[in-house]
């Protein structure tokens, strides 16, 4: 397979085209961003320890039967994955309070949530990602009913796989976000990437913090809290 133009250039990824039509080339890049992309840094190794956790993860949903775009790792920053059409929701589930929900609702980080509560974000970069209602999404005929429906059963049942499966790392997952692709034949998939950039990840005994929080709080190294969750995904230590 052959990586050919450019498409797109995102904050932590490029994206190319290949010379088969239903595929493309996903980079990762080293840079770290935050708020909005306000706070930006270049880490090198970020983009190897993405890509590789990733790929332990989207493997791992393919195990479970959650159809998701990725196809192949191809090198240390690269991956294969399916074309589709993303749909412009960030779709985020709360196993536990964190980051803006407690800002929100005023309860403490940390409290556990008895129901996996999600929500869906407007990815929109000039309206700085709004958090938005199912009528929302209907004024905007971003989706249909039916089909915000298959993304709540979807984003649920990613999160029963990778909740059990972190645990067994003896990882807590509090909280991610996803996103979501058509197909051409009309199907959602599952899109983008599942890393510690976009997923909440803290130890089971200490609470410690190996997620994108450690470089938006500036409270540590980022490559060494990946390079953890890179370990107890599989790099040393075997999970189920
Ligand atoms: O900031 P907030 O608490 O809403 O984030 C919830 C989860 O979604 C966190 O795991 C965060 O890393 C992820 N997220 C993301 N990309 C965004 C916003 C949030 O990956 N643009």
């Amino acid at each position: 397979i052959e990586k050919l133009e450019q498409l797109y250039e995102g904050k932590a990824k490029r994206i190319y085209k290949t010379n088969d039509p239903n595929l493309l080339f996903v980079a990762y890049k080293d840079s770290a961003t935050a708020f909005n992309g306000e706070k930006k840094e270049e880490i090198t190794g970020k983009g190897r320890l993405n890509n590789e956790i990733s790929t332990l993860i989207f493997e791992k949903l393919t195990a479970n039967g959650i159809e998701n775009h990725f196809v192949k790792r191809l090198s240390e920053t690269e991956q294969l994955v399916k074309k589709v059409t993303i749909i412009p929701l960030e779709v985020v589930v709360r196993n536990v309070v964190a980051g803006s929900l407690s800002k929100r609702i005023g309860i403490e980080e940390g409290t556990e949530i008895k129901e996996p509560l999600v929500e869906f974000y407007y990815k929109d970069d000039a309206l700085g990602d709004p958090l938005i209602t199912e009528d929302h999404i209907a004024l905007l005929q971003i989706a249909t009913k039916d089909q915000v429906s298959t993304l709540k059963a979807l984003a649920r049942q990613v999160n029963e796989v990778l909740k059990a499966h972190f645990l067994s790392c003896d990882v807590r997952l509090i909280d991610f976000k996803l996103e979501f692709g058509l197909t051409d034949e009309g199907n959602i998939i599952l899109a983008d990437e599942v890393s510690p950039d976009t997923c909440r990840l803290w130890d089971i005994h200490t609470n410690e913090k190996f997620d994108k929080d450690v470089f938006r709080r500036g409270i540590g190294s980022l490559t060494d809290a990946y390079e953890v969750i890179l370990t107890r995904l599989g790099g040393q230590k075997e999970c189920t």
